[in-house]
C-alpha cells in the first residue's frame, strides 16, 4: 500500500516536471532568454530527484511486500498439503504438485503484488496527465484519447488467445517438472536399465512441447508492442497535426504543444502498462486456478467437530467390523476385520502380499477412516481424538525408512519436537545404532542424504527405530521393518525391536519368520479378512504363503514349534 502511494507521489512529480518543459520552452528556448531558464529548470531537477526517491521506494516497498505475500501464500497451500493424507499426496505427481507450490504461486504473487500496484499507479499516472492533457488543450486532448478504446480492443483480442497458451503452459510446466522428480528419485534404476536415453527423449518430448507453447506467448506477446506502438503513432501524428492548427490559429503556444507530446509518452505507457496488466491476469488466473484446485480438495482424515485430545493411551487397540475399499477399487482391502490388541501386546500380522496388512496400519494412524466399522484405541473410536493426539501416541516405522536431507541427529530427533542430545544418543544406543553412528566422519554430525544416502539399509532402519524410541509412543507400528534386508542385518536388528517393543502395544507386519518368533500372538491375513490366529505358544504349525517370501517355493516356514522359538526356515 505505502509503495502503491509513493509511485503514485512519483507520477504526480512526472506532471510537474512536464509543466516545468513546457515553461522552459517556451519561456527560455522560445524567447532565447537564459535567466528564465533558471527557476523552472531548478524546479524540474527538484521534481526529478523527488520523482527518482518515490520510485525507488515504491518499487521496493512493492517488491518487499510481493515476496512477504507469497511466502504466505505457499505456506497457506503448503499447510493444507500437509493435511492430506499420505495416499492422496502419493496419488498426484509430486513434480505437479511442486510446480503448483512454486511456479504457479509466482505468477500470481506478480499479479497481486507488482501487477495490482501498477494498476492502481497507472490509473493515477493516466488521471493526473489526463487533467493536465485536458488544462492544456481539450481538442488536442480527446484527438489523443481515442486511442483508450483502441487499446481496449486490441488488448482483449490478444488476452483471450494469451490465456489459452497460459493455461497449457502451467500444465506442460507442471509434467517437466514431474519428470525430472521421476527421472531424480528413480536414478538407479534409470541407469540400471540403460533408459537414461529414452528418459532424455522423454524429458526432451516435454521441452519441446513447453518451448512451443512458450514460443507461442512470446509471440503473441512480441506482437503486441508494435500493435500498440502503431495505434498510438497514428494517433501522436494526429495529436501533432492538430496541434500545428492550433498554434496557427494562436490557440496554443509551442512549449504547449511540445508538452502535450510529452503528456502522451507519460499517458501511453501507463495505459500500455493497463493493457500487458490484463495479460498477466490471465497467466494469474490459470496458475490461481491450479492452486485453488488444491485449496478446494478437502484432507479426508480431518479432525471431527468435538475431537479431543488424547492424553498418553494405555494401548489397547480394536479394529471392530472394519471394512474399507480403496477409491476405484474392485473389492474391499479389508472386509469385516475384527480384532483386539491388549495394552503391552506384540502381536504380529503376516499374510500373502496384498492381503490389507498395510492398510490396517493406515486405519490405526488414520491416514485413512474406514468405510464401515470402527478402529478404537482404549475403547475410544479414534474419529472421536485429535489427529494430533492420536499421532502422539502411535510411532511408525516402515519398510522404506524416509529421512529427511539433514544431520544423523536431527534425523533421530524427529521423532518428538523437544528432544535433546541425551535423548538422541539414548534412543541410538537402544536401537544399536550408536557405534555405527560415532564411526561416521562427523558422528551425530554427519549429513545424510534424502534417501539414507551413506548408509546401509539395516543403518537407515536402526535411525527408524530410535526415532521411533524418541516418540517413546505407547503404539507402536512397524510395517515389515526387516524386508529387503539379509539375514545377518536382520538378526542384529531383533533385540533393538524388542528394546523399542517392549512396554508398548506392538503390531509387528512381517513375512519373518524371526520376527512373528518374538510376538506374543500371530494373525494371518488373507484377502482382507484376519484368517487365522496362532495363540504364540499352542498354536499348530502352518505355512504361511508369502509370495515375496526368500524361499523360492513361495513358503516361508512350515514347522513344529512355538513361534516364539523360532520356525525352521524352508530351504
Ligand atoms: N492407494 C491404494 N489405492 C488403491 N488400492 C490400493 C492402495 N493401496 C493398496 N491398495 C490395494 O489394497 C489391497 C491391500 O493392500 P495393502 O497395501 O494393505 O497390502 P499388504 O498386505 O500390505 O501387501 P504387502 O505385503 O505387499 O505390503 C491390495 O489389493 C492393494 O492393491
Ligand atoms: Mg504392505
Amino acid at each position: 500500500m505505502a509503495g502503491a502511494l509513493l509511485l503514485i507521489c512519483s507520477a504526480a512529480c512526472d506532471s510537474v516536471a512536464v509543466s516545468m518543459f513546457s515553461t522552459v520552452v517556451d519561456s527560455a528556448l522560445g524567447a532565447g532568454d537564459l535567466t528564465a531558464l533558471w527557476t523552472p529548470a531548478t524546479w524540474w531537477a527538484g521534481v526529478a530527484v523527488l520523482s527518482g526517491v518515490f520510485v525507488f521506494g515504491g518499487e521496493y516497498l512493492t517488491a518487499r511486500s510481493g515476496e512477504r505475500f507469497l511466502l504466505r501464500l505457499r505456506t497457506r497451500v503448503f499447510g493444507h498439503l500437509q493435511r492430506f493424507s499420505p495416499d492422496f499426496v502419493e496419488r498426484r505427481r509430486h513434480g505437479d504438485l511442486l510446480a503448483r507450490l512454486t511456479d504457479d504461486l509466482d505468477t500470481v504473487e506478480r499479479f497481486v503484488s507488482s501487477g495490482l500496484v501498477h494498476v492502481v499507479t497507472s490509473l493515477f499516472s493516466v488521471i493526473f496527465f489526463t487533467c493536465y492533457a485536458l488544462y492544456l488543450s481539450w481538442e488536442l486532448a480527446l484527438a489523443a484519447f481515442v486511442i483508450a478504446p483502441l487499446f481496449a480492443v486490441i488488448t482483449r483480442q490478444f488476452a483471450r488467445r494469451i490465456n489459452d497458451r497460459s493455461r497449457e503452459q502451467r500444465a506442460l510446466n507442471g509434467e517437466l517438472t514431474a519428470i525430472l522428480g521421476e527421472d531424480l528419485a528413480n536414478a538407479a534404476v534409470v541407469q540400471a536399465y540403460n533408459r537414461q536415453q529414452s528418459e532424455e527423449r522423454r524429458l526432451y518430448a516435454a521441452g519441446v512441447r513447453l518451448l512451443k507453447t512458450n514460443v507461442a506467448i512470446s509471440r503473441l506477446s512480441a506482437l503486441y508492442s508494435p500493435v500498440v506502438h502503431l495505434a498510438e503513432t497514428v494517433c501522436v501524428l494526429g495529436v501533432i497535426a492538430l496541434g500545428t492548427w492550433e498554434v496557427a490559429a494562436g490557440r496554443l503556444t509551442l512549449g504547449g504543444v511540445l508538452a502535450f507530446a510529452a503528456i502522451l509518452s507519460f499517458v501511453y505507457g501507463p495505459l500500455q502498462q493497463l493493457g500487458q496488466l490484463r495479460v498477466m491476469v490471465s497467466a494469474a488466473t490459470t496458475g490461481s486456478e491450479r492452486i485453488v484446485e488444491l485449496l478446494d480438495e478437502l484432507p479426508s482424515p480431518a479432525d471431527l467437530p468435538g475431537a479431543r485430545p488424547l492424553g498418553r493411551a494405555e494401548g489397547q487397540l480394536r479394529l471392530r467390523s472394519v471394512t474399507f475399499r480403496y477409491p476405484g477399487a474392485r473389492r474391499p482391502a479389508l472386509d469385516q476385520v475384527t480384532t483386539e490388541i491388549r495394552p503391552g501386546e506384540l502381536v504380529a500380522i503376516t499374510g500373502a502380499s496384498g492381503a490389507g496388512k498395510s492398510t490396517v496400519t493406515k486405519l490405526l494412524l488414520r491416514f485413512l477412516d474406514p468405510d464401515r466399522g470402527a478402529v478404537e484405541l482404549d475403547g475410544v473410536d479414534l474419529r472421536a481424538l485429535t489427529l494430533e493426539s492420536l499421532r502422539r501416541n502411535v510411532a511408525l516405522v516402515q519398510q522404506r525408512t524416509l529421512l529427511f536431507h539433514g544431520t544423523v541427529r536431527d534425523n533421530i530427533a524427529y521423532g518428538a519436537v523437544t528432544t535433546g542430545h541425551r535423548e538422541v544418543v539414548h534412543a541410538a544406543m537402544a536401537a544399536d545404532a550408536h557405534q555405527f553412528i560415532i564411526a561416521l566422519p562427523n558422528g551425530y554430525d554427519t549429513i545424510i542424504g534424502e534417501h539414507g544416502h551413506g548408509l546401509s539399509g539395516g543403518q537407515c532402519q536402526r535411525i527408524a527405530i530410535a526415532r521411533a524410541m524418541v516418540a517413546n509412543a505407547p503404539v507402536l507400528v512397524l510395517d515389515e521393518p526387516t524386508a529387503s534386508l539379509d539375514d545377518t542385518t536382520v538378526e542384529r536388528l531383533l533385540v533393538p525391536l524388542r528394546r523399542l517393543a517392549s512396554g508398548r502395544t506392538t503390531l509387528l507386519i512381517t513375512h519373518d519368520l524371526r520376527l512373528t518368533a518374538i510376538a506374543n500372538r500371530v494373525l494371518v491375513m488373507a484377502d482382507g479378512h484376519v484368517a487365522e490366529r496362532l495363540p504364540a505358544a499352542s498354536s499348530p504349525p502352518q505355512p504361511i504363503h508369502a509370495d515375496r517370501g526368500a524361499s523360492p517355493g513361495g513358503v516361508r516356514w512350515s514347522g513344529a514349534g512355538d513361534p516364539r522359538a523360532g520356525f525352521p526356515m524352508s530351504p
